[in-house]
């Protein structure tokens, strides 16, 4: 475990006789991390970074194992959604425990597709946390809806079910909670706040793919789920996302949605007499499907290592002043992990600035990023929806001062969140625990020299 305040003088003090033994037999890289290396010169200055080494690559793709299915797709010349595509579909509904999938072209396809089948548009209000990627509210806008802002637990990073009952109006329709960084929202506390008001629930899962909840898997919960297999995602097929629901009508209705409007299911029509119902085109191929089953196989596994890294990186770094890691809600069984996510109180560094912050740890070799850009519940994207001609048509006027909409929807804990969050990529997480350590290290190290930091 990373110690506090552990200097070089008092660890040679404390362990002379054993520090010496181990540095003679050179058998402890922890003690001879904790004796040289984490009171190195910090890498920024100078000193040698902690890690050289590379990180696990992502995505992992894997020629021998998964080639042979995306070939023998590319090589039957039958590329648009067929066979294949029906597979992944069967594949990941069994692997959620839904009834049904579909898959679309991205996750912010799924969750446009999802609301409008929904019938979430004009004058309806939905629930969202500012704690997010942009799609998630976009998703909202297009549907022609308006986005209501709920502020996040900083601790959980998650929308606060406590926030939630004071911004259901008569308009409130749906609540979107956001499964954001793979770690789950609080769905137990959700389903009964939309149980109590008569509300939709759709989970954007699009980070969260095999994350759960008492052993349930996320997606489940809600009316339905989305998620996301774009390119840096867990199971990646370049761009790619899907739908899935236990509502056979709903996924038949989103089925036909994606293809035009063609009958579908449920969505009846006579042969060939074209299509029945509004629709677009969101079909994925044949070969993303084939790119998505050849890694599903590792999902699980790769599942259980991030945790399992998470959990241990987590016990390393806690005890560091001014760093704060993530919390699982206690009825989290699994999370997935997209990042690995802590709090960083500039106040326990000598002040020295997350952004500087950041570029020490880079400079040691880890990898690592700010996380989401402030005030998504205040971006021009919204006054710009406001001034559009729909929204005109579809909202009262009072609804679109926009002025007045930031302050309905002020959200000051994520205005924090956003100042303070510090990410590292999953694929960190796939590494072993040696390299967890040399992230402890790092931090540990960083958090030891920021007064030289400061003053360089
Ligand atoms: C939380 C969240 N929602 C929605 C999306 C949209 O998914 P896609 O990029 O596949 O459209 C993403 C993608 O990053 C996401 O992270």
């Amino acid at each position: 475990m990373v110690k506090r305040n552990y200097s070089r003088r008092e660890f040679v003090k404390q362990n002379t006789v054993a520090g010496l033994g181990a540095f003679a037999i050179g058998a402890s890289p922890v003690l001879t991390d904790i004796g040289i290396k984490r009171a190195d010169k910090p890498a920024i200055l100078g000193g040698t970074p902690v890690r050289t080494k590379p990180w696990p690559h992502w995505p992992n793709w894997i020629p021998s194992t998964d080639e042979d299915q995306v070939l023998k797709v590319l090589r039957s010349g039958i590329w648009s959604r067929a066979d294949v595509v029906n597979e992944f579909e069967k594949k990941w509904a069994e692997t959620i425990g839904t009834k049904r999938c579909l898959s679309v072209v991205n996750g912010t396809s799924a969750l446009i597709a999802s609301l409008i089948q929904f019938d979430i548009g004009a004058g309806d209000e939905v629930i969202v946390p500012p704690y997010t990627w942009i799609s998630s509210i976009q998703a909202v806008l297009i549907a022609g809806a308006m986005p209501v802002f709920v502020d996040v637990d900083p601790d959980t990073y998650q929308m606060d079910p406590a926030k939630i009952e004071a911004k259901i109006t008569a308009r409130t329709r749906l609540i979107m909670p956001v499964h954001i960084l793979g770690m789950p929202a609080d769905m137990i506390r959700i389903m009964e706040i939309a149980k109590k008001h008569k509300l939709l629930v759709l989970e954007d899962a699009c980070q969260a793919w095999l994350a759960e909840i008492n052993h349930r898997k996320i997606g489940t919960f809600g009316d339905a789920g989305c998620f996301s297999f774009q390119n840096s995602k867990h199971l990646p097929m370049g761009e790619g996302g899907a739908i899935v629901s236990d509502n056979e009508e709903f996924i038949d209705r989103c089925y036909s949605y994606h293809n035009m409007g063609f009958p579908h299911g449920a969505v009846i029509g006579a042969v060939g007499s074209g299509a029945v119902m509004m629709g677009t085109k969101m079909r994925i191929t044949e070969y993303q499907a084939a790119m998505a089953l050849s890694q599903l196989g590792r999902l699980e596994s790769e599942t259980t290592t991030r945790n399992k890294n998470a959990e241990y990186l987590k016990s390393r770094i806690k005890d560091i002043p001014g760093i704060v890691p993530y919390r699982l809600y206690d009825n989290v069984t699994r999370a997935a992990f997209h990042m690995f996510a802590f709090r960083y109180k500039k106040e326990e560094f000598q002040g020295i600035s997350r952004d500087t912050f950041l570029k020490a740890l880079n400079a040691e070799g880890i990898p690592n990023l700010s996380g989401y850009a402030p005030f998504l519940n205040r971006q021009p994207y919204l006054k710009n929806a406001f001034q559009s001609k729909n929204f005109r048509k579809m909202y009262p006027v009072e609804m679109l001062d926009f002025d007045a909409y930031v302050k309905r929807n002020l959200c000051p804990v994520n205005d924090v969140l956003c100042e303070e969050a510090v990410w590292l990529m999953q694929n960190l997480l796939l590494g072993t625990h040696a390299d967890m350590d040399d992230i402890a290290m790092a931090i540990d190290r960083i958090h030891k020299n920021a007064g030289s930091i400061k003053s360089s």
